[in-house]
Order: C-alpha cells, then structure tokens, then sequence
C-alpha cells in the first residue's frame, strides 16, 4: 500500500519548508511537531499539513506523533550549540549537538520501533565524520550511525548529507548578503575554504523521492551542486547578484580562528564560532556529485536572483527572519 502519512521532525526549519510544500504537493498527509506553533505557521496554509506544538524530546510526545504515521523524517539540526553539552539542565541538553544529533535521532530510532513506523530517513551533514576537529561534525556521524545501525534491526532507513544548502530562505548566503550591505570592504574567515552548495530544492526531490524507493533503504547519500567554490568567490559571486562592487578580503590562519572567537563573544545572533572554523579546515565537496537516482543539480547561477530585495523570494526570507527563523 502507498505510504500516505509522514511526520516531518524539524519540518518548521529551511529545508523543511521546502521539504513539506513539496511532500504537500504530492498528496501526502504531513504532521510537523513545532517548539512554538507559531513559528511554523507558514505550513498551515498547505493542504494536508498538522502542526502540531509539542516536545519531541519528551519520548511519551514522541510516540505521539509517531504513532499511525507511514514514515518519520527527521531533519532537526544545528549548527552553533547554545548551550555546553556537559552541562546537565534541561534548557542546555536542548541546546546542545549531542542532544540535537545524537540524543534525539536515538530517540526517534526507538519510537520508529514502539510504533511500527517501518521507514526513517535521516538528514546529517557533508563532513560527519567522528574524528572531525569540529563538535558538529562528530556528533553528525555519531547520529548517522545510531540510524544506520537501525537497519540492521530492520527499519528502512536513508541518511542525506548536504554541503551547504542554498535557496530561498536560506541563512548562509542571506548571511553573506546582509554583512556585504555594511562596508565596501569585507574582512572574510575561512575564505579558502571550498564547498559544493546544493539548490534546497534538489535536497527537498532526493528525501521525497527517496521515501518510497527500496534501493534507497540502509543507504547514505552526499548531496553537491554542479560545482565547487571557495568561500571568498561565494561571497564574491553574492556581490555580483546584489550589484555591488566590494572588497573581499582573505584573513589568514590566525586571523580567522580569532575572528571567530570574537564573533562567539558577541551577543546575538551567531555568525561563526570556532567549532565552524575548525569545520571549514576539511573541503565540504563531494566529487561523485548529486546522486543520478535523484536527478540533475540546480546550478547556483540560475536562481541566486532570490537574494535581490526585489525578489518576491525574499519577502518570503524576510517573513522567516521576521518570525525569527
Ligand atoms: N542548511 C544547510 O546548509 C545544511 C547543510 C548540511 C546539513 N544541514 C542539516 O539539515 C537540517 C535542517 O537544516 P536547516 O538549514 O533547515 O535548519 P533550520 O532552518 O535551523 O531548521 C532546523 C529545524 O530543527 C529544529 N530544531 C533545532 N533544534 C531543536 C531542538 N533542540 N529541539 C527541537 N527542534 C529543534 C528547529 O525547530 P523549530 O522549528 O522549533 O525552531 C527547525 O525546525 C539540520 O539537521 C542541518 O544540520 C543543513
């Protein structure tokens, strides 16, 4: 029988907007677990779509909104911890990879099995890798294998691990967009560090499509674009899209690992930590490229116009950073 209900864990973020309009579209019925309903509310208006406000950590909600559902998705991540790991209140375990990475896909692996939920897919990140000089990086591989240890248990699973992922909504080249706006000379950590920026739409195509496809089951899959770039020709290329003429400027070795320390110090929203800068030391590529199964890549090129303000894309931005996503 086809599948027909799923539930999107972490559904209310970029790629999960992306994600549910799309799963939306091809008529399945999708709930997503929000920390505050609100924050999700731009999901509500699809047709099929729950959202339902609730704890997923707590393993009885968990159950919840796993119970009855044909698939779980679990895409929760972050990228800059809020809170130490070690620390053990309840407020910083949420804040913390382990918890986001390794604890929670533990438990989501655990109420697939009370539920009899028969497929997982899994998002983790281009660069797991569990000798990474980077806490991110570690505790993404630690969580791919707490899934890809549950297929041998018998739970189809399917792991995605994205370079950076861009499109409208986005927080890395949005991010780039706004700093360019405040000098004509951008001092720039990590600039020779390359990635191989993949379109969210194509990332949004392989979970959907992977969903129902048996060959898919028990495999990881590494999600690039067509091409690799260094972070200076990124910011560069954001430049040239905006129509402005800038600087960019490479700091050194040094230079960046205590920029980043600064910007850990500053208050606010996190631009960068030294957890990102010892991530950016590894190339986030992938030579093999975007898996055929899943078809061709979006080249950065033909859709970074979402970044101009006149773009109807960017109101979208704009309402998610306004609703402080
Ligand atoms: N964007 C990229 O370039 C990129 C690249 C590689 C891998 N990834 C991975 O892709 C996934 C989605 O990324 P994204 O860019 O869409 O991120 P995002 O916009 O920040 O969305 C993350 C989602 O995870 C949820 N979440 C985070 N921490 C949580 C916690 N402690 N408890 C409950 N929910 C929590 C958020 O919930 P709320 O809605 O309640 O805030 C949000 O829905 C992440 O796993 C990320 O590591 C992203």
């Amino acid at each position: 029988m086809p599948m027909q209900t799923l539930c999107v864990l972490g559904g209310g973020g970029f790629i999960g907007h992306h994600l549910v309009s799309l799963l939306a579209a091809r008529g399945y019925r999708v709930r997503v677990p929000a920390r505050r309903r609100e924050d999700a509310k731009a999901l509500l208006v699809l047709p099929g779509v729950e959202v339902i406000e609730t704890d997923i950590h707590d393993e009885t909600c968990l159950r919840e909104l796993l119970g009855g559902v044909d698939a779980a998705v679990n895409l929760v991540g972050i990228l800059h911890e809020t809170a130490r790991g070690d620390a053990d209140t309840p407020k910083a375990r949420r804040g913390s990879f382990r918890q986001a990475h390794v604890e929670l896909p533990r438990k989501v692996v655990a109420a697939c099995r009370e539920c009899g939920v028969p497929r997982l897919l899994h998002m983790s990140a281009l660069g797991a890798d569990p000798t990474s000089a980077s806490a991110y990086q570690r505790s993404k591989a630690e969580g791919e294998a707490v899934v890809l240890g549950a297929a041998q248990a018998g739970l189809a699973v399917t792991v995605f691990r994205p370079s950076v992922v861009f499109g409208p909504g986005d927080s890395f080249l949005a991010l780039f967009a706004d700093l360019l706006k405040l000098a004509p000379v951008v001092p720039l950590a990590g600039a020779h560090a390359r990635f191989q920026p993949v379109y969210v739409g194509d990332v949004a195509r392989a979970f959907a499509d992977a969903l129902e496809r048996p060959e898919t089951f028990g495999q990881a899959y590494n999600l690039c674009g067509p091409r690799v770039y260094s972070l200076a020709e990124l910011v560069r290329l954001t430049a040239q899209t905006l129509g402005m003429t800038r600087l960019v400027l490479p700091l050194g070795d040094g230079a960046s690992y205590l920029f980043a320390r600064v910007m850990e110090l500053k208050p606010g929203a996190k631009i960068m930590t030294r957890d990102n800068y010892h991530a950016m030391r590894t190339d986030n590529v992938c030579p093999q490229g975007f898996p055929a199964l899943f078809g061709a890549p979006t080249p950065l090129e033909s859709v970074i116009g979402y970044l101009r303000e006149d773009d109807p894309r960017r109101q979208y931005c704009a309402f998610r950073a306004r609703a402080g996503r």
